[in-house]
C-alpha cells in the first residue's frame, strides 16, 4: 500500500494530537483530580454538623463586616437548609442590601446538587465531601431564584430558595 506524503503527515499529526490530548486529560483527571478549584476543603458528608460553618445554629446569613456577608447552606434531597428564623420556621429567603459582598458556602449531605442563583454569576456544583465556595458582589437589586441545576432525584425541581437584594 502506498501512502501519499501529505497523508502520512496528517496521519502522524492526527495521532500525535490524540496522544497529547489523552495525556493532558489523563494528567488532569487521575493525577491532579478533577475537582473544581473552589473545592479545596473537604468535609464528612455524614456529619456536616461537625464543621463549624454547618452547625445548625450557624446556617443562614451572617454579616461579618460592614456590607460583607457569609451564607452557610446545607443541600440535601430535596431542600436547601438555610437555617431557621426566630419562630423556628425554615428560612427560604436570603436578604442582603444592594452592593454587598456575599460569600456562599454550600455543602451536601447526600448526592450531587447544584446551587445557582439565577441572574447572577453564582453557579456551583455541590458535591458530597466538599465545600463549595463562591464570593460575589450583589450589584443589582431584585429577587433571584436559587435553583438546583444538577438532577438529584424525584424532588429535584422542588429545590429552590430566593435571594432578595434590596435597595
Ligand atoms: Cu438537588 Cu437537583
Amino acid at each position: 500500500m502506498h501512502l501519499h506524503k501529505y497523508e502520512k503527515i496528517w496521519l502522524v499529526f492526527g495521532l500525535g494530537s490524540l496522544a497529547l490530548f489523552l495525556l493532558i486529560i489523563g494528567f488532569a483527571a487521575f493525577w491532579k483530580g478533577t475537582h473544581p478549584q473552589s473545592h479545596i476543603e473537604t468535609i464528612d458528608p455524614q456529619n456536616v454538623e461537625a464543621h463549624e460553618s454547618f452547625k445548625p445554629e450557624n446556617l443562614g446569613l451572617r454579616e461579618v463586616a460592614d456590607g460583607k456577608y457569609i451564607v452557610n447552606i446545607v443541600a440535601s434531597a430535596f431542600n436547601y437548609d438555610i437555617g431557621s428564623d426566630d419562630a423556628g420556621k425554615p428560612v427560604k429567603t436570603i436578604r442582603v442590601p444592594k452592593g454587598s459582598t456575599v460569600l456562599f458556602q454550600v455543602t451536601t449531605k447526600d448526592v450531587v446538587h447544584g446551587f445557582q442563583v439565577a441572574g447572577t454569576n453564582v453557579n456551583m456544583m455541590v458535591e458530597p465531601g466538599h465545600i463549595s465556595r463562591l464570593e460575589t458582589v450583589m450589584k443589582n437589586a431584585g429577587e433571584f431564584t436559587v435553583v438546583c441545576n444538577e438532577y438529584c432525584g424525584i424532588g429535584h425541581h422542588q429545590m429552590f430558595a430566593t435571594v432578595e437584594v434590596y435597595d
